[in-house]
């Protein structure tokens, strides 16, 4: 078959494997590394990868060929968890951060996730609209093809609904692929201060079945930590979200350890957040379970906090991890994930290709998307990063700075 496009010479392309299920434990540690290879691309999909000079077969007089002497490639990353769209910004807790006042506190005065759901209350689609753009523009810029977003930051259905159409309506018009994620249990909000059950019942019998009916997000998540929502609450929430027929996600063991793994485990969670307290007991459950470990090392980096988490023993107790940003305006205010797999190595001393299967095929299985992202097997979109260096050490060597020099989505180039 003739390609429509072939990208060639590159020094060095990452080739995750896809073996039919996230790479978990030893398999995280092995990728094939194309030397001087070639991507064809046909019909917007990956149609074959291989060294030196493409097949004659391959090309005809239409094809078109770029040379990417000096350059290295990997299938486009991927950021499975984030918290995109919001109003304002926290910049005002920087100083009490520093003075050590904790993230929970912050919160629990009213601050924190609380002072970001009033200014999303406040700010028109339009205004939400434009800024997640700009946030969305950085990230593809820095090598993002898709990325997963949640709500979280209206608390009532109006703003809820919001945030999931600016989501819906990104995902449609930008080059980049959203997974939508409904989290509307990120904290307890002030109409259902000391009600906590209420407010979850409320979302169970009034939000979910309207997400389901409008197909705003296919996931649901919530926050299980002291002071937010306790791990029965959460159990219920999920039990109810599975019922309805959503995907599963669980912020758990960020701060303290209250059960949320158990959750994620016992449910059949795709995946359990953070994970930066978590016990050896709730490594081997999450392992047992098969659910996804999408560790947030901003999150850690950013509340100038030293708990990382254990993510090499994860790996050891054959567990799939992926690294993902956490974009937030609080905890991890980045929209840059090659710093995040740079903390990878640096803090949480992962294999540059243990990092990168992180990024590409495991967090593919975290937002549900093997099918068609996350590696170059033949068939999947051909979503590619081009890093401006000749290998895959560089881009953990040469840390934060954006090494990403083309960005192609279904084999479109979108950046450059
Ligand atoms: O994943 N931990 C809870 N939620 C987000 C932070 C949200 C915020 O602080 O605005 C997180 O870190
Ligand atoms: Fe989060």
């Amino acid at each position: 078959m003739k390609a429509d496009k072939i990208l060639k010479n590159f020094s060095q392309i990452f080739c995750p494997s896809d073996i039919g299920h996230p790479l978990r434990g030893e398999e995280m540690s092995d990728a094939k590394v194309i030397e001087n290879g070639y991507i064809a691309i046909k019909d917007g999909k990956i149609l074959e990868i291989g060294s030196g000079e493409p097949n004659a077969e391959l090309l005809d007089s239409t094809t078109e060929v770029i040379d990417y002497t000096g350059k290295m490639a990997t299938p486009g990353l991927i950021d499975c968890h984030t918290h995109l769209v919001y109003g304002g910004s926290r910049e005002n807790e920087f100083s009490k951060k520093l003075n050590g006042v904790s993230y929970l506190d912050i919160l629990a005065a009213g601050g924190g996730i609380l002072s970001t759901v009033n200014s999303t209350r406040d700010a028109s689609f339009d205004t939400l609209y434009d800024k997640t753009s700009k946030l969305v523009d950085d990230m593809i810029i820095h090598g993002v093809t898709t990325v997963e977003a949640k709500s979280g930051y209206g608390l009532n259905w109006e703003t809820e609904k919001k945030q999931l159409e600016v989501i819906k309506k990104i995902d449609e018009e930008h080059d980049m692929d959203l997974v939508s994620t409904f989290m509307a249990a990120h904290a307890v909000p002030p109409e259902y201060k000391e009600r906590p059950d209420e407010f979850i019942d409320m979302i169970i019998n009034e939000m979910l079945p309207k997400v389901k009916e409008e197909h705003l997000s296919e996931f649901c998540d919530i926050f299980c930590e002291t002071g937010v929502f306790t791990s029965e609450q959460s159990k219920r929430l999920l039990q109810a979200a599975k019922d309805q027929g959503f995907k599963l996600r669980i912020h758990a063991d960020e701060i303290d350890s209250i059960g949320g793994v158990d959750v994620a485990a016992e449910l059949g969670s795709v995946s359990a957040e953070h994970l930066m307290v978590i016990t050896d007991e709730g490594i081997g459950k999450l392992s047992k379970a098969h659910v996804i470990g999408n560790l947030l090392p901003g999150t850690t980096f950013s509340l100038m906090q030293d708990t990382y988490a254990p993510a090499k023993k994860m790996i050891e107790h054959g567990m799939a991890i992926t690294l993902t940003t956490d974009s937030n305006p609080g905890s991890c205010p980045t929209s840059n994930l090659q710093f995040i797999m740079q903390l990878g190595t640096f803090m949480m001393k992962l294999t540059p290709i243990q990092v990168l299967n992180a990024v590409t095929i495991n967090a593919a299985y975290s937002v549900c998307r093997n099918e068609s992202i996350g590696s170059f097997d033949e068939g999947k979109n051909a979503d590619i990063t081009v890093f401006d260096c000749k290998n895959i050490d560089y881009p953990f060597y040469f840390f934060a700075t954006n090494l990403v020099s083309e960005v192609y989505k279904n084999g479109n180039l979108v950046v450059q």
